[in-house]
């Protein structure tokens, strides 16, 4: 109740909305994923190829992004109010465990599809899990951004909220970000659209999400 308050107050003094490019990112990315296994062929090794290097690409964005609010933004939060970050690096590490066992399968259907193997069934498990993922996802992403906020908002100035985008934009080597939000594009375009260069990292993750609609 009392962080529903703060969201609403905070919200109307247009504070830094520390989840926002990354967060509309990583939705558009897991649409994406979500779109390209729903109309694979899994009878057709190039297009089992393609989902496989989407998918990999997109866990390798997800798994920066947990260990970005792990290390900084909730480390941070941590500081200032005991307590506030267990529920988001609780959820995390659900998140972690269930995301390891979707690229185990992933990885063994694009195995077996170069060895010829027939694939269907494990293609149709990898759509349904993916989905179950990703609304799992969303819902956290949605409470990160309902009630982690407004906390963070509480205990930080929009300049504080500012240095940990910093901190974290530093503590990831910009070019290996780059290159594999960019890769995205190519995996779902064939041609990387749009240029990276010069994007903060959470403006890659929104440019990356906006690279993967389809043409
Ligand atoms: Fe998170």
């Amino acid at each position: 109740m009392i962080v529903r308050t703060l969201f609403k107050i905070y919200k109307k003094m247009k504070r830094t909305k520390t989840y926002d490019a990354p967060h509309k990112g990583l939705r558009n990315a897991l649409s994406q994923v979500s779109l390209l296994s729903g109309k694979t062929n899994f009878s057709e090794a190039p297009e089992v190829e393609k989902l496989y290097k989407l998918g990999m690409d997109v866990f390798k964005i997800l798994s920066i992004h947990a260990a970005d609010e792990d290390e900084v933004t909730l480390t941070e939060l941590e500081k200032h109010c005991p307590g506030c970050s267990q529920h988001d690096m609780e959820d995390h590490q659900e998140i972690h465990v269930v995301q390891s066992k979707l690229e185990k399968l992933l990885t063994k259907i694009y195995d077996d599809s170069k060895a010829g193997k027939d694939v269907s069934e494990d293609g149709a498990e990898f759509y349904l899990a993916w989905s179950e993922f990703q609304s799992t996802y969303l819902e956290h992403t949605a409470e990160e951004e309902r009630i982690t906020q407004p906390l963070l908002w509480h205990h930080f100035t929009d300049e504080e909220l500012a240095l940990h985008r910093t901190k974290i934009m530093q503590k990831n080597p910009p070019q290996t970000f780059k290159s594999s939000t960019a890769e995205i594009g190519r995996s779902s375009r064939g041609k990387d659209s749009r240029s990276l260069s010069g994007c903060s990292k959470s403006s890659a993750l929104a440019v990356a999400g906006d690279n993967l609609i389809p043409a």
